[in-house]
């Protein structure tokens, strides 16, 4: 059976920990001698960074609903031509930090572009690429945005035009990750991320080893 590497996506509202799980995540898989291409989104690529720059810029107020999605996918394209696909037919783990399930709950439910409009543009820039397996890391709206604005403060991180968003807004993006999980059991799995660390991290790995185990079994049978 001819199958690429795993693709494993990271999601969660502002101030998850989703970033800190990915990189405690990549790193166990290297330690086991897997190698591991770390992605993130929106960005990636050289060339993804720098549509990255637009889109989360607190001064680019005026960046139209349409125009966020579409940049959204213009990274994502570059990132799966330039970065992802490659690597997966090098039989090289994928583990991305947010991928097209975030336009789906931030630009499709919390926006109210639409889940179709997310699907067909996702059709476009990722070709079918769907992740095998998503780890969605929940956390109480409140507090994981008064995280994300703690650590944005102490790093003057100008970067913030999307957590700068109501509490109204990210509030749907919560909800609709718990939507997801529900419809796409199988794929999408919800973390409960406010806990410590080291207890998630316990948590994305009784999730991610069975499935780690069975993909790459299936690549290298
Ligand atoms: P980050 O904080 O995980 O780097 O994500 C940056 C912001 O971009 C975060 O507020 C979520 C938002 N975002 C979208 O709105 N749509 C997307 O498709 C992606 C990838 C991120």
């Amino acid at each position: 059976m001819t199958r690429r590497a795993p693709f494993i996506t990271l999601e969660g509202p502002e101030g998850s920990g989703k970033s800190t799980q990915g990189r405690i995540l990549s790193a166990r898989l290297r330690a086991m001698g897997r190698d591991v291409l770390d992605s993130a989104e929106p960005g990636g690529t050289p060339i993804g960074m720098q549509i990255r720059r637009v889109l989360l810029d607190a001064k680019n107020n005026d960046l139209c609903p349409t125009a966020e999605l579409l940049l959204m996918f213009a990274a994502r394209a570059q990132n799966v031509d330039q970065w992802i696909l490659p690597a997966l037919a090098a039989g090289r783990i994928v583990i991305s930090d947010r991928f097209t399930d975030s336009t789906l709950v931030y630009q499709g439910a919390a926006r109210g572009l639409g889940a179709d409009v997310v699907y067909d543009v996702d059709r476009i820039a990722c070709r079918g690429l769907v992740p095998d397996l998503t780890l969605v890391i929940d956390i109480d709206t409140e507090m994981g945005l008064a995280r994300a604005h703690r650590r944005s403060a102490q790093t003057n991180d100008i970067e913030t035009r999307l957590d700068q968003e109501s509490l109204a807004f990210h509030r749907k993006v919560r909800a609709a990750y718990h939507q997801l999980a529900e419809d796409e059991p199988r794929r999408v799995r919800l973390i409960d991320g406010g806990r410590t660390e080291q207890e998630v991290a316990a948590d994305v790995w009784s999730v991610v080893e069975p499935v780690i185990a069975s993909l790459v079994s299936d690549v290298t049978r």
